[in-house]
């Protein structure tokens, strides 16, 4: 692939970018006759009237029309990647957690790796998200993947990338995340060995950035830190595979030729990455742990105000500063679902290494959960000093609508039997008149 390296800052900017001088046409999107006999394609990821705000839409200028292939057939891969609706099992009210997804032993690239693990809503209708892990150990050759069914969110935890897009190329390493949007295509090569990560994706509006309020026009995940690679192309003229999910289903066609061959591009919708090293951590100098929403770094809205069909959440070092307050995560019942992941360190709320890195935990709408037991005494015993919490990044993906595991998440050895004695062994809270220690129940 020619030409890499540079990347364009600014999140859901209107980008222009020519790997060949000239090759952008000037003034109009489709010129009868475009520079060098590139064709021109609009690739769209909202609809064509979406609000102008909401809008994301580029413009390709490619070697060939992308509609050049054959038809597809059902793609017999691996097979662990599923979609919604999600009915393999019913929806489970239980606290779940899993142990960090082993890598493989035979031969698994990305999309032959991906194994889902829970998802939620619809993808025909264009709600909920579907939550996978990735595990491989061999780099994608000579074949793309693009997914149909909505935008790709990538959280590696081990394993540098190197994910080569239409639109050029980036790497990837743990503590970056990338965002991809629907349809378009992408390979993804490994850089340094074995893989792991997190996937979402979201079937429904694409992810943007949060609303800011009264915090002002600066802080959480700013947008001059979401960073687009520029054009760049591979003149590949040997066969590729091309495979994509739609509604849910993998399907396999051939190509001649490279089908990373655009020269140039312009516009809205690119791919992105984002460092969370570079997260504006913004907390409480007073007293109280505040809602999570402060740790925000994408949302994808649904139709209901302030109530989002998923939400990317991280939990970065930072300092713990409040006075006279329990600092660690509060219990709740919560009517939003939650499944979290951890890509370094130890979660503030979970000690013993139960949440390992490349694990993961789904607290469904309203299931009781917060600290465990260990985490809950030493927080109510720690001296109130400023507390840096360092190496760790736990992060969560949030959404309106209860997960529902897949029959292999709840099936796998991975599943932790024992989660819910995290919660065990708590003294009873003694009222005045039970002060003395005895074991009668307050009247
Ligand atoms: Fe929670």
């Amino acid at each position: 692939m020619k030409r890499e390296g540079a990347m364009l800052p600014g999140f859901g900017n209107h980008h222009a970018t020519e790997a060949v001088a000239g090759a952008l046409p000037v003034g109009r999107n489709s010129p009868q006759h475009a520079p060098y006999g590139l064709y021109a394609e609009q690739f769209s990821a909202t609809a064509f009237t979406a609000p102008r705000h909401e809008n994301r839409r580029s413009w390709l200028y490619r070697l060939r029309p992308s509609a050049a292939h054959a038809p597809f057939a059902p793609y017999d891969g691996a097979g662990l990647l599923r979609s919604g609706p999600f009915a393999e099992r019913p929806a489970s009210p239980n606290r779940l957690r899993w142990d960090p997804l082993a890598l493989p032993e035979e031969a698994r690239d990305f999309v032959d790796g991906l194994v889902t693990y829970a998802g939620n809503g619809d993808v025909a209708a264009g709600s909920g998200c579907g939550v996978h892990l990735y595990a491989a150990n061999r780099s994608m050759t000579d074949r793309a993947f693009f997914c149909a069914d909505g935008e790709m969110l990538i959280v590696p935890q081990q394993g540098r990338l190197r994910i080569v897009t239409e639109m050029g190329a980036m790497p990837l390493a743990p503590l970056q995340v990338a965002l991809l949007p629907r349809g378009l295509r992408f390979r993804v090569e490994l850089v340094d060995g074995p893989a792991r990560g997190y996937v979402c994706e979201n079937y429904g509006a694409p992810f943007r950035l949060p609303e800011l309020g009264p915090v002002g026009a600066n802080g959480l995940a700013n947008a001059r830190d979401f960073e687009t690679p520029v054009a760049a192309f591979e003149d590949g003229e040997r066969p590729f595979e091309l495979i994509q999910k739609f509604q849910g289903r993998l399907w396999t066609t051939r190509l001649d030729h490279s089908p990373f061959d655009v020269v140039a591009w312009h516009g809205n919708a690119a791919p992105c990455r984002y460092d969370l090293t570079r997260f504006n951590t913004i907390n409480t100098v007073s007293y109280d742990h505040p809602d999570p929403s402060i740790f925000t770094v994408l949302t994808s809205p649904s139709e209901r105000a302030g109530t989002a069909n998923i939400d990317f959440v991280i939990f970065p070092p930072r300092w713990m500063v409040a006075e006279d307050t329990f600092r660690p995560p509060w219990f709740h019942r919560n009517v939003m679902s939650e499944f979290m992941g951890l890509i370094e360190g130890e979660y503030d709320a979970k000690s013993g290494g139960g949440f390992a890195p490349g694990g993961a935990s789904l607290h469904n709408c309203m299931a009781a959960h917060g600290p465990d037991a260990a985490s809950y005494r030493k927080a109510v015993t720690a001296p109130l000093a400023p507390q840096r919490i360092e190496g760790s990044m736990a992060f969560m993906f949030e959404s309106r609508f209860p997960f529902v595991p897949t029959a292999w998440a709840m099936e796998t050895p991975l599943l932790q039997s024992g989660y819910d004695a995290c919660w065990a062994g708590f003294p009873k809270a003694r009222l005045p008149w039970t002060a003395s220690g005895d074991e009668e129940d307050g009247q």
